[in-house]
């Protein structure tokens, strides 16, 4: 091995030839001194006697297929004038090479060049305890799995060896003493680039986004104030809130819990915030969106505890959506109806009374207190809703209004069920006194427990109201009682009163029928039902009166007529 080495100058030479034999497969090793002292580098074949003061480096080249080669840093070295000379760590009584494990003891690192599987290997171990830490890092970074973060061993905390295996050809920095704090140093660095680098993403790619996000958010709060004073003038008159189709879309879990199919289209269970919502879309309206948000606005205005609440609606695009309360107890067809098997809990007579009266006072208020007179005109046991108390509520009223601006066709589909229309519909003459005939039928139904039309029945009791007829006639109406229910039996005086004021609503000729309001009267015993009535409730003449419960449309009824004079 070589000597020790004699001056700076002469040790340099055996490096300029030995760099001249270097290959493209050498190494190039940047030596570098972080300590704050100085050190002589002995690299083994190479030689050494670099003098590296703190800071400084030493750029090595060596050539391909060193074997058994070592790195490490000498210290307090002394040279006398012929070059000769020994350190106090590192060295072996002036011999660059010691012995290994030699005294004293020194970081080494241990280095073959391209001798196996064209990789270059490196050791570095702390020889018995001292020296001088020392880092090799490949340069630059490889991205190999042995090759990509360096290694390092630190005095005195790191007595084990490590390998590094890197591809032939990688250059390599050597740093003796590297500085921990340097690497906080170095962290510090990358954490300010990447904070400038994002400030600069920030600068040149988020403010133009957020310029623009400013601008939109402008216009939105522009249009958003816009809407709310619409709101605002909205909820002064009472206007329901606004939805989009997908909040709906979403609240009904795309439209999946149907509840039922009504005339006007299809109900949807669903759930908004803390509310269960029935949402009907309505089949087609027709109708531009203005005129729709008008009729919307009229309906929403209405409120009565009888009466479903609109609690909003959509309108996008084709879509026209009505969202009201939930009623969980269903309609009172599900209720009222015997079916053979006792499935259902019967309504007592209690329950039928209260919810005759609760349906009375809710047409009494669409015909008589609002604004506008509103014929429901398709009063039926399907259309009135019960709450988790039988409460009664009337549901799709106003509807009619919402249809009938477009076409009287669309009235003749939707209006009117075969079995509660009154007779004057053949003569187009339709006003809100045909509401109380239907009433006049829920009525019968409500007290007999069957449908007004039941086709399953023999013909001669298939119509409930030519039955009526009958045993109004030979003083029998006790015979229509429901006989399902022992309430219904044990308060049958009362029913049979009920009786005579259904058939006041029955009267053919809708001027003899009561209003609405003196129906409630009568119901809440402040009046007597008129007893000089017509006891005839099936129309004898076709030409001029349909055939209730037999009645089909010839012609469609007058549009402008329908919801009642305005
Ligand atoms: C050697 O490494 C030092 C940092 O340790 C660096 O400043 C210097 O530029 C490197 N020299 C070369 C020639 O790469
Ligand atoms: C100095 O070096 C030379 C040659 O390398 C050697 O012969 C000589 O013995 C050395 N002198 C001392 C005092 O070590
Ligand atoms: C590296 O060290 C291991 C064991 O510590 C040894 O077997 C191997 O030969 C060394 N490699 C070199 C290139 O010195
Ligand atoms: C060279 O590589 C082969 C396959 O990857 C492996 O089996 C062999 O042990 C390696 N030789 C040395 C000396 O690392």
């Amino acid at each position: 091995m070589a000597a020790v080495s004699i001056s700076p100058a002469l040790h340099l030479l055996p490096l300029i030839l030995l760099f001249l034999l270097a290959t493209n497969e050498g190494a190039t090793l940047n030596i570098t001194n972080q300590c704050s002292y100085t050190v002589w580098p002995a690299i083994v074949p190479m030689g050494g006697g670099m003098q590296l003061d703190p800071g400084k480096w030493w750029i090595l080249d060596m050539p391909a297929g060193t074997a058994a080669g070592c790195v490490w840093a000498r210290t307090g070295c002394i040279f006398d004038a012929k070059g000769n000379g020994s350190c106090q760590t590192g060295d072996c009584g002036g011999m660059l090479a010691c012995a290994r494990n030699g005294q004293p003891p020194n970081t080494v690192a241990e280095f073959a060049l391209g001798r196996f599987n064209n990789t270059d290997v490196f050791n570095i171990s702390l020889v018995l305890g001292f020296n001088v830490p020392m880092e090799f890092l490949p340069m630059p970074a490889q991205g190999g799995p042995d090759c990509n973060k360096g290694i390092h061993c630190n005095y005195p905390m790191d007595y084990s060896s490590s390998t590094l295996t890197c591809p032939t050809g990688t250059n390599y920095q050597v740093v003796f003493c590297p500085s921990t704090s340097g690497k906080v140093e170095a962290l510090v660095l990358v954490y300010l680039i990447i904070f400038e680098f994002i400030f600069l993403m920030a600068l040149f790619c988020i403010m133009p986004w957020l310029i623009y996000k400013c601008f939109v958010s402008i216009r939105r709060r522009r249009q958003w104030r816009r809407e709310m004073a619409e709101e605002e003038l909205g909820e002064l008159q009472g206007t329901p809130m606004r939805f989009t189709f997908q909040q709906l879309n979403v609240a009904t879990e795309q439209f999946i819990h149907k509840l039922g199919e009504g005339g006007f289209g299809p109900v949807f269970k669903g759930q908004f915030g803390e509310d269960i919502i029935a949402v009907k879309c309505l089949d087609q309206t027709g109708q531009g969106n203005t005129e729709f948000l008008a009729e919307i606005q009229t309906i929403g205005s209405i409120h009565h505890i009888n009466l479903v609440r609109l609690i909003g609606f959509c309108a996008e695009k084709s879509y026209k959506l009505l969202v009201y309360e939930y009623m969980p107890k269903g309609s009172l067809d599900r209720w009222i109806y015997s079916r053979g098997d006792n499935t259902t809990p019967r309504l007592d007579w209690r329950m039928r009374h209260k919810i005759i009266i609760q349906i009375a006072k809710a047409l009494s208020y669409l015909h008589e207190e609002c604004m506008d007179i509103i014929a429901h005109l398709d009063v039926k046991p399907q259309n009135i809703l019960l709450d988790d108390d039988f409460n009664a509520k009337l549901s799709d009223f106003g509807l009619c209004k919402l249809i009938n601006r477009d076409k009287s066709q669309v009235i003749t589909r939707m209006r009117g069920t075969r079995g509660y229309l009154a007779p004057e519909w053949l003569t187009m003459q339709i006003s809100e006194k045909a509401d109380v005939y239907s009433f006049g039928i829920v009525i019968m139904e409500i007290v007999s427990g069957r449908k007004n039309l039941d086709t399953s029945l023999f013909e001669e009791s298939m119509h409930l109201i030519t039955l009526l007829q009958e045993k109004v006639k030979c003083d029998c109406l006790v015979d229509l009682i429901d006989k399902h229910n022992a309430t219904m039996q044990v308060h049958k005086e009362e029913v049979i009163q009920m009786m005579k004021l259904a058939m006041w609503c029955l009267q053919i000729d809708f001027k003899k029928r009561p209003k609405m309001s003196q129906v409630v009267e009568v119901l809440e015993g402040t009046m007597n039902a008129d007893t000089n009535i017509d006891h005839n409730f099936v129309a004898t003449s076709p030409a001029s009166y349909g055939i209730a419960g037999n009645v089909m449309f010839s012609s469609p009824p007058l549009a402008s007529g329908l919801s009642g004079p305005r």
